[in-house]
């Protein structure tokens, strides 16, 4: 547990006698002795107490926040376990309860984040929900991207449940989610957008896990784009459907596939679609021109099928995560991240001219290292539930160490408000 630097300012100083003075080291040494007691004594709740906060003339009270890489490091055991359970949270899906379809191992749950450089602070959804009062939050990209909001609403359960207004903004309440926290006045949506650019399916069999579709890299799929002028933080996402076979399209012709087996088509690769996509949704934010938020890439989540592939029966069995040293960022997965950060860092040129913020959520290191984090056989995904053959090795349990996806978004919304309060000031 994290123990914050006591900031023991003593404004204007006055001389005071001898006596005066041993009074003051007696209770200061009494003090020294009792915070650790205290801290001793309250370490059980996952929660911590508020750390000290530093008043700022004219602004709410910002809590001053490390500078620290929080996306490279290792897992430790934490024996105090999650946040929440499948009993204290009622929001967790079906596809996501891991426990309630009867996963026999709980080890998986006490692990937490340590980054090489800092601690990871505790989430604290009273300081989340402080943050994001009155702001819009949107998820946008696959169901990985919505495990991560079924996860924050399962951290902020502890606090509030919002009320699903959903029905007031779409049809299609399963992939376009919207919930709205009253108290706070904080709305949570996710939509949903697994290429981010217009997908359309290709397929002469119809549409399955593994079907032709075809992608306009060009236009941004606007069943998200028309709808983000509105919101103050976009969580930006994509991964596993850039795997399956593409034909790309730019300017309404096509440039070329990805594993479509069509001869009269050059074949290239998948690391092209995903920078196009990216390239275009981040061209896309610029361009809107009541778009202020800020934009967050969470980057790709590696998935872990062991002894052959989704579909040739592989599944993910591991209990523990993997150490540093058994598993390093490579192959595949590194191309990803590497495209999708290269894209990112363009865009946050670009963007600074107009004043628009892009950041980085980098999960990628961390999450190559959670075989053990995913349903596996226990999970009842809606895609895979008229075939439950297959194990889900690339979405996360809830709770689980997407938990602390997060935890990161909770440093990086603190620590943006600490930037911004220091250039205030
Ligand atoms: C929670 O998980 C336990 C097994 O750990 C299961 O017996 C119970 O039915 C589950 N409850 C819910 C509400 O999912
Ligand atoms: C389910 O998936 C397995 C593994 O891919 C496959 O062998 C089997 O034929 C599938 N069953 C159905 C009913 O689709």
């Amino acid at each position: 547990m994290r123990v914050h630097a006591v900031e023991l300012c003593n404004g204007k100083s006055k001389p005071h006698s001898i006596q005066t003075s041993l009074l003051l080291l007696t209770l200061i040494l009494i003090f020294l002795t009792i915070i650790p007691l205290y801290l001793l004594n309250h370490s059980q709740s996952p929660e911590p107490k508020p750390s000290p906060k530093i008043g700022i003339s004219g602004l709410r009270s910002v809590e001053k926040v490390k500078e620290c890489d929080v996306f490279s490091g290792r897992w430790i055991p934490y024996s105090k376990g999650p946040y929440y359970t499948n009993e204290t949270c009622r929001l967790i899906i079906d596809q996501q309860n891991c426990m309630k379809f009867g996963r026999p191992d709980t080890e998986f749950m006490k692990w937490r984040w340590r980054p090489e450089e800092c601690e990871l602070p505790f989430f604290n959804a009273m300081e989340f929900l402080e943050l994001v009062r009155g702001k819009f939050m949107a998820f946008v990209g696959d169901s990985v991207g919505r495990n991560q909001m079924q996860s924050l609403l399962c951290l902020l359960s502890s606090v509030a449940y919002p009320e699903d207004i959903s029905h007031k903004y779409t049809s299609d309440e399963t992939y376009f989610k919207r919930w709205f926290y009253s108290e706070y006045k904080f709305t949570l949506a996710t939509l949903w957008s697994p290429f981010l650019v217009r997908a359309q399916d290709a397929d002469a069999n119809g549409h399955s896990l593994n079907s032709l579709m075809s992608l306009h890299l060009d236009k941004v799929d606007e069943a998200w784009a028309s709808q983000i002028e509105n919101f103050d933080y976009v969580i930006i996402s994509a991964g596993q459907w850039f795997f399956r076979p593409l034909i790309y399209y730019i300017n309404d012709q096509i440039v070329g596939c990805h594993n479509c087996n069509q001869e009269d088509i050059t074949s290239v690769t998948k690391y092209y679609g995903y920078r196009m996509a990216f390239r275009t949704a981040f061209k896309t934010l610029q361009k809107r021109k009541n778009y202020k938020g800020m934009t967050i890439l969470r980057t790709f989540s590696p998935s872990h099928f062991e002894n052959g592939a989704w579909n040739e029966g592989g599944s993910c069995e591991r209990t523990r995560p993997f150490t540093n040293q058994e598993k390093k960022l490579d192959g595949y997965t590194l191309e990803f991240y590497l495209t999708q950060v290269e894209e990112l860092r363009k865009a946050e040129r670009e963007g600074r001219k107009k004043g628009l913020k892009l950041r980085l959520l980098a999960t990628t290191e961390a999450m190559l290292l959670r075989p053990d984090g995913h349903p596996n056989r226990y999970g009842h995904s809606r895609a895979l539930e008229r075939n439950t053959t297959i194990p889900d090795c690339v979405h996360w349990c809830l709770p689980g160490p997407v938990d602390t996806w997060n935890e990161l978004l909770l440093y990086m919304l603190k620590r943006e408000a600490w930037r911004f309060s220091v250039r205030r000031n």
